[in-house]
């Protein structure tokens, strides 16, 4: 089974429903190689959505969305923005890890157009069930897959009306992780921290 999809091209039913039919999504190529499906996780009526990419190696393992590296950045900046995690549901564009073997180690792989479409139907399912106040794309993928268009982050950053949902588009954590220097690094997560506050309160 590929999930239930009546009129409205995405999965409908309860989050539980959805969360194991997507345990057998074949919609694209990417449920071969990865472990498990990483389904969104959250209370179904939370206020707030936050979107990534993809689960990386470790949510690929464990089952879960951002529990590595990327997951304790934003663990540590949403406490630090005094938003409160458990209350938030967070998710992921794309269900599936992509990654390119590197003698022992998976090499996170951006997915393609295609990936990012297939999974929306995903996607959209897990927000037509929460219905939240606000929608954030952490990130460039989240964003395209929110605004059914490519989106440039830096431009866009900030408050953002996508075709279904009131949203909010910041940077991704892992681009926290990945600036070159301690300077540049501090002012990249006070910007992340502001654009965590500024969500908090549009939707409280
Ligand atoms: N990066 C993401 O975009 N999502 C995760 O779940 C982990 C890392
Ligand atoms: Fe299905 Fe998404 Fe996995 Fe592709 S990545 S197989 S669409 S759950």
């Amino acid at each position: 089974r590929q999930g239930r999809n009546d009129e409205t091209g995405h999965a409908t039913g309860s989050l539980t429903a959805m969360r194991q039919e997507a345990e057998h999504c074949t919609r694209c190529p990417l449920y071969r190689n990865a472990t498990q499906t990483v389904f969104g996780e959250g209370p179904r009526n939370a206020p707030v959505v936050f979107v990534g990419e993809q689960p990386g190696d470790q949510e690929d393992l464990a089952g879960k969305p951002f529990v590595g590296p990327a997951g304790r950045m934003f663990d540590k900046a949403m406490e630090e923005a005094g938003l409160d995690r458990s209350r938030a549901y967070v998710t992921n564009a794309v269900k599936h890890f992509k990654f390119e073997p590197r003698g022992k180690r998976r090499l996170h792989k951006r997915p393609n157009a295609g990936e990012v479409r297939a999974c929306r139907f995903w996607l959209e399912g897990e927000l037509a069930a929460i219905k939240p106040d606000l929608v954030v794309a952490l990130g460039a993928t989240a964003a395209q897959a929110l605004a059914l268009q490519a989106v440039a982050v830096t431009k866009m950053r900030g408050p953002f009306s996508f075709p279904q949902h009131k949203g909010f588009i910041t940077v991704h954590p892992s681009s926290l992780l990945r600036a070159p220097d301690e300077e540049s690094r501090q002012l990249a997560y006070r910007a992340f921290l502001k654009d965590l506050k500024r969500i908090g309160d549009l939707a409280p």
